[in-house]
């Protein structure tokens, strides 16, 4: 999968996409990352990409032109699935990572200042929100996004099961895990995962996933039901 990103601050997203699991997949030619500094498409005198908006009120506004100049650019046929990580967009769920996995192509657009001027998101496919809570940029949502989705990709993961068993895949919150040694500064790992009874294992590990979500998620079992 291709993903383009438009960002006013490309070196934020280095570290993350060029480390672990993101690198890998990269490497391995599953997933491209290509980014796009949009101020770079300014065509004004001060490569400005904000403006303060019409019918006042604080903060700046992204500019339509080095939005639309960039696009133009990077996916003139709008072949790829453009996203905008907007505080308004439909908020990432497993489902919807799920969905946006199958894409051939993404363009991530990430807002900054106050906003982005409505033409620009009106020549988007979608908007995505990581949350009921307000960033400073769309740049960490977008890195999100793509960390999410990407583990839905066959490949990306070492073993295609390691999401299997994770939190949420069933609605429910994971169970507890342990690893040697077997008892630490006092603490017991739980006998039956040293039993070697698997069907006993996977029994425990379900009434501890109920139990974990009961106590920290209620609103999750209310969902199931
Ligand atoms: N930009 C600012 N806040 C955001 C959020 N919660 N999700 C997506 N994009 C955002």
């Amino acid at each position: 999968m291709k993903i383009d990103v438009l960002t006013l601050f490309p070196e934020m997203f280095h570290g993350v996409l060029g480390s672990s699991i993101m690198k890998r997949a990269e490497q391995k030619g599953i997933l491209e990352f290509v980014l796009h500094d949009i101020r770079e498409y300014s065509e004004s005198k001060h490569k400005n990409a904000d403006d303060y908006p019409f019918g006042g009120g604080a903060g700046m506004v992204m500019m339509p032109q080095p939005i639309f100049s960039c696009l133009d650019e990077v996916d003139s046929e709008h072949r790829a699935y453009r996203i905008a990580l907007t505080p308004r967009g439909d908020v990432l769920s497993p489902s919807l990572a799920k969905e946006l996995a199958k894409k051939d192509s993404l363009l991530l657009l990430c807002g900054h200042y106050e906003g982005i001027d409505e033409r620009a998101l009106s020549v988007m496919d979608r908007e995505v929100s990581i949350g009921d809570y307000v960033l400073t940029g769309g740049e960490l949502p977008a890195m999100v996004l793509i960390d999410c989705l990407s583990r839905f990709i066959d490949g990306v993961l070492g073993s295609d099961d390691s999401n299997k068993d994770e939190s949420f895949s069933d609605g429910l919150l994971e169970y507890p895990q342990y690893t040697r040694p077997a008892e630490y500064r006092g603490m017991k790992v739980p006998n039956v995962l040293l039993s070697g009874n698997h069907a006993e294992i996977e029994k425990w590990r379900r009434e501890k996933s109920l139990e974990e979500t009961k106590k920290r998620r209620p609103d999750l079992l209310e969902k199931l039901k």
